[in-house]
């Protein structure tokens, strides 16, 4: 049997893999300390738990309406009103089977065969995968630790071709925690109406930002509500990665098109999850801000942690739950050091490839546990690089 010739140019994320190898090893008696995965470890908020609860049992288990509830559409406005500064009809809210559906939905529904789809490198790997997949030709844009890992308008500009169809833009951004100003988001909103582009703003960390950080989203800005797809959705900031909801904003010629591809792909998402999402979006948000508070200090924690190890660079990211250290002065690349770091430490993070090429001499580390495994794991680390570092400086 053969597979479809468009099954060749699937990707992957390999943090599934990572961690199911980590797994493996752990099965075999080995102890592992997980920093691979997005996921924090937080419960779920109870208020949102109680709301889904109360919907199974007031039977909300049949279909929902396929672009998602009205109640959680509605919610879904009113919050983008309060927070990112427009108010879209909800009509142009699409919950999704997590934030994943609305990147997909967006490429599929926007990119041609040979059509540039342009991405962030490092980035989230499935933004590149499913442009492959469509036919499109993703085009990596750097994203440099020596610009604080914002993207360069600049270059931004020199990557536009004819061609060019989508920029995909994250802030805050996995892999790295880099969060754009408001003067890049100008910026980039300048080249996307000067070369007729639409932008796919993933903005699935916008609520983990800290130091009193505010989120722009780029849809907010003038001109570009009309070219933009914002993602977002419930995984990250409610701690509801297995609930699997996200949502799109799009633009109203976007709609029906996206409107198609869920009812050919999922016919919408859990109906009586889209309950406990309406409390989360629209209830109090103080378990959100304990945890966000939570990742400030485990942030500080890592990263000074990792700046002590000699041979590791890591900068102070403004915002999601990951960081991102250049490890070259260790002399491995970063695959390989995260290889070492599980086979011989039982650390199990990511390689910096598995977010594009830039990221060779990186590793990408979630900080989304708890301060004892962080602890462990900075001990366990440190037993791995010193003697590298020392090594090298005997070499
Ligand atoms: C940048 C980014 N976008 C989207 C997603 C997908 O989120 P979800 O689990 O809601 O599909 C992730 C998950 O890791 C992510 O890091």
């Amino acid at each position: 049997m053969q597979l479809a010739s468009r099954m060749h140019s699937i990707g992957t994320e390999t943090a599934f893999e990572a961690a199911a190898r980590a797994r493996a090893l752990e099965a075999t008696g080995r102890s592992v300390i997980h920093l691979e995965i997005g996921e924090p470890d937080f419960d779920t908020p109870a208020s949102v738990r109680e709301a889904a609860k109360r919907a199974i049992d007031g039977g909300r288990t049949h279909y929902p309406p396929f672009p998602g509830i009205p109640e959680l559409r509605e919610a879904i406005a009113a919050d983008s009103a309060v927070r990112r500064g427009f108010a879209p009809d909800p009509a142009d809210v699409f919950v999704t089977v997590g934030g994943k559906g609305v990147m997909t939905y967006a490429i599929l529904a926007l990119v041609d065969p040979g059509d540039e789809v342009i991405v962030p490198d490092p980035g989230y790997p499935i933004y590149e995968s499913v442009t492959r997949f469509a036919g499109g030709t993703p085009v990596p844009i750097a994203i440099r630790q020596e610009h604080d890992f914002r993207l360069d308008p600049d270059e931004l500009a020199s990557l536009i071709t004819p061609r060019t169809k989508l920029i995909v833009i994250n802030s805050p951004a996995n892999p790295t925690g880099g969060v754009l100003t408001a003067e890049d988001l100008r910026r980039i909103a300048a080249i996307a109406i000067e070369h007729d582009l639409v932008v796919l703003s993933d903005e699935i960390y916008s609520r983990i930002l800290y130091g009193g950080a505010e989120h722009v989203s780029i849809a907010a800005l003038p001109g570009m509500r009309e070219r933009t797809i914002v993602l977002d959705g419930f995984s990250k900031t409610w701690s509801m990665t297995g609930w699997r909801l996200g949502y799109g904003i799009v633009p109203e010629w976007l709609r029906h098109g996206f409107g198609r591809l869920l009812i050919n792909t999922v016919s919408g998402a859990t109906t009586f999850a889209q309950w406990g999402a309406v409390e989360a979006i629209s209830g109090p948000q103080d378990e959100v801000e304990a945890m966000v508070e939570a990742f400030r200090a485990r942030r500080d924690l890592v990263v000074d942690g990792l700046n002590a190890i000699p041979g590791i660079r890591c900068l102070r990211p403004a915002g999601a739950f990951y960081v991102f250290p250049e490890v070259s002065g260790t002399g491995l690349t970063g695959e390989e050091l995260a290889d070492r770091l599980l086979q011989e430490a039982g650390v199990s993070v990511l390689a910096g490839t598995a977010f594009g090429e830039v990221g060779t001499d990186h590793i990408r580390l979630s900080y989304a546990t708890s301060t004892a495994n962080l602890e462990e794991a900075l001990v366990r680390i440190r037993s791995v690089v010193e003697p590298l570092a020392l090594d090298g400086a005997a070499a």
